[in-house]
């Protein structure tokens, strides 16, 4: 099958893109409204940077009416998030945490979630998750406006969090410990338990 990307719907090729572009880690964003109410969204378009500067960037697709989510809306207000990393365990009250409420209600109230607060931005994180990296707004790119319309934020690190519980002797984080999750296409996600070893060529 060929897909001319230009006479395609964009409800189209969001389906064939989140299943080909997979597994897709989630960075489970948690931030803050003005008024202080705290908010938490998964979003799986979502990469590290790099560590010059330490960064993470994730994309917040506007709704269906066009309108910003609340998440990006918060950012752009404090130019503060969390990043919570998301563990089997909570893979439910991740998805619960995607409901779309109303902008004065929390997500941590609707999934029962603790709030951990943060070391050094406003947004609490998510306390049952393993590694929390608080993030400041670097840069926020609109690629297009009205319903689907792609945003990409960048987001520096200034602080990581590392749950004692999933470190490895060597005290880096060990895969087998964090049991992460990842987004494939349609309801389907997979676990990270069927782990193998790669060594790098040497030059
Ligand atoms: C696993 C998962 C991954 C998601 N990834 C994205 C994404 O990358 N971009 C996006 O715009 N929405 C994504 N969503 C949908 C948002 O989480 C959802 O629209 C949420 O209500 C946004 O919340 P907010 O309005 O509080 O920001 C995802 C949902 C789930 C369950």
């Amino acid at each position: 099958m060929e897909i001319d990307t230009a006479t395609s719907r964009a409800s189209s090729i969001y389906q064939h893109l989140i299943r080909v572009i997979a597994p897709r880690p989630i960075a489970w964003v948690s931030t803050i409204s003005l008024s202080g109410t705290p908010n938490l969204a998964p979003f799986s378009f979502f990469t590290g940077v790099g560590s010059r500067p330490p960064s993470v960037l994730f994309c917040p697709a506007n709704r269906r009416d066009g309108s910003a989510k609340d998440t990006l809306l918060n950012i752009l207000d404090t130019r503060e998030f969390v990043v919570n990393v998301v563990p089997f365990r909570l893979a439910e009250a991740m998805n619960l945490s995607s409901t779309e409420l109303p902008p004065g209600e929390s997500e941590f109230d609707l999934t029962g979630l603790q709030i951990s607060e943060s070391q050094v931005v406003k947004p609490p994180g998510v306390s049952l998750s393993p590694v929390r990296m608080e993030c400041q707004l670097m840069h926020h790119l609109a690629l297009d406006g009205g319903p689907g319309g792609a945003n990409i934020v960048v987001g520096r690190i200034v602080h990581l969090h590392l749950d004692e519980s999933v470190l490895d002797s060597a005290g880096y984080a060990d895969p087998e410990l964090l049991d992460l999750i990842g987004r494939l296409g349609g309801a389907s996600y997979c676990r990270t338990t069927d782990l193998f070893d790669l060594l790098r060529p040497s030059p």
